[in-house]
């Protein structure tokens, strides 16, 4: 018998992995990867939103009720108990008095209270359109958030089911701060996306749970940086080579970054990249790469320090490395499709150790 949201109460919940259970409450309605990540209990996840299937976990005991049943994670062969915990809130416990699911990943482990993500209110407070279809949003939070050079939130919409990701697109001040940017680009027919899109935006109010992911710069990995990002992944790149800017990486490591665009049209969105330029020095190398066969920057466009070339990005990081391949670490983000042709070119031709290379693919 389904019990409805309003009648039911927080669950205790195990995901029990190969090293150990992961504990946690979950509240009525709340995602199971929500709730595991803001008690700090180790549960593996890498979108948030439905379409890696790093969640993937296995109902024991007890029922899950599924909130999103057509995430692509699912996949064709969806098995009735198949539990994406970050589309299934707990609906009743088992024998035990427990919900129990099992999942590889999940362990016993606990983070430090001052590192786990939250729900934060936040109010658009400003849009600017800076490329064709790209736009960068700065939202005001009800209270300041830290997080690491390439972390994300999952934003959440009036009117809208479900989580949206978006990467912070700035490095987080040490001490944190109740400002975030986004660069969002435009999803034809997507409801989060041309929410932010329309003119009555600015004011409006989401909620945002964060802050997400693993790909981030750590300031002690001693290796040269290359960072790929491709469309709308100009706010991972933006943030990763940011932060090891502010961490003064580059007087000491170098790097490259690739951003990829499709027209010179999106050169608009580069303003931010020229003052990173200025900022990290020649250790840094920026390229932009621009993939619509025949197209040129408009005359006289040039930004100090900041390249352009024409290609794909793969190829055109592949050029830009020369061979250089020895104590690397790759960050990549964008869509599914250069994620893959960028992967290759590192893990076939460069050697990179798949340890090596993080990457947000942004579904
Ligand atoms: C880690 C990560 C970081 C990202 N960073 C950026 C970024 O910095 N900038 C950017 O432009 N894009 C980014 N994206 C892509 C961005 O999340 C999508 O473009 C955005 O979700 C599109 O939303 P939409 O409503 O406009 O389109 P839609 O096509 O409606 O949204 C698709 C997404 O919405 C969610 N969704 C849809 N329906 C449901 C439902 N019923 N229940 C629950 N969830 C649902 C799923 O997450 C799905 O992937 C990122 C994606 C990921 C995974
Ligand atoms: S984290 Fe749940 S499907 Fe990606």
């Amino acid at each position: 018998m389904l019990t409805s949201a309003a009648n039911r109460q927080a669950v205790t919940v195990n995901v029990t992995g190969r090293s150990g259970t992961a504990t946690f409450t979950a509240a009525p309605g709340e995602t199971l990867l929500e709730a595991a990540l803001r008690q700090g209990a180790d549960v593996p996840y890498s979108c948030g939103s439905g379409s890696c299937g790093l969640c993937k976990a296995r109902v024991i005991s007890g029922r899950v009720e599924t909130l999103w049943p057509e995430a692509p994670a699912y996949g064709k062969k969806h098995r009735a108990d198949d539990a994406l915990l970050c589309q299934c809130a707990a609906e009743a416990p088992g024998n035990h008095g427990t919900l129990e699911l099992t999942l590889g990943g999940a362990s016993g482990a606990i983070s430090p209270p001052g590192t786990r993500p939250g729900r934060f209110d936040a109010r658009v407070l400003r849009i600017d359109p800076i490329g064709d279809d790209l736009i960068e949003v700065e939202l005001g939070l009800d209270r300041p958030i830290r997080y690491a050079a390439g972390q994300f939130g999952l934003f959440y919409f009036p009117g809208i089911v479900g989580g949206r990701a978006f990467s912070f697109a700035a490095p987080s001040p040490d001490t944190g701060s109740d400002r975030v940017l986004l660069v969002v680009k435009r999803k034809l027919g997507g409801p989060a996306t041309e929410f932010l899109f329309a003119r009555n935006a600015p004011g409006s109010r989401l909620e945002m749970f964060g802050p997400l992911g693993h790909a981030i710069f750590d300031p002690g990995c001693g290796r040269d940086l290359i960072c790929v990002a491709g469309g709308s992944g100009l706010s991972f790149g933006l943030s990763v080579m940011g932060g090891a800017t502010l961490a003064g990486h580059f007087s000491t490591h170098r790097g490259i970054l690739v951003v990829g665009l499709r027209r010179p049209s999106d050169l608009a969105s580069l303003a931010r990249l020229g003052a990173m330029a200025e900022t990290a020095g020649p250790g840094l190398r920026i390229i932009i790469a621009l993939s619509d066969e025949g197209t040129v920057p408009p005359e006289g466009w040039t930004v100090p320090g900041v390249e352009v070339m024409q290609g794909f990005a793969h190829d055109v990081m592949h050029t830009a490395m020369a061979g250089h391949h020895a104590n690397l670490m790759a960050y990549v983000a964008g869509p599914p499709p250069m994620i893959q042709a960028v992967q290759r070119v590192l893990l076939l031709e460069a050697k990179l150790p798949a340890g090596n290379i993080l990457c947000d693919t942004f579904y």
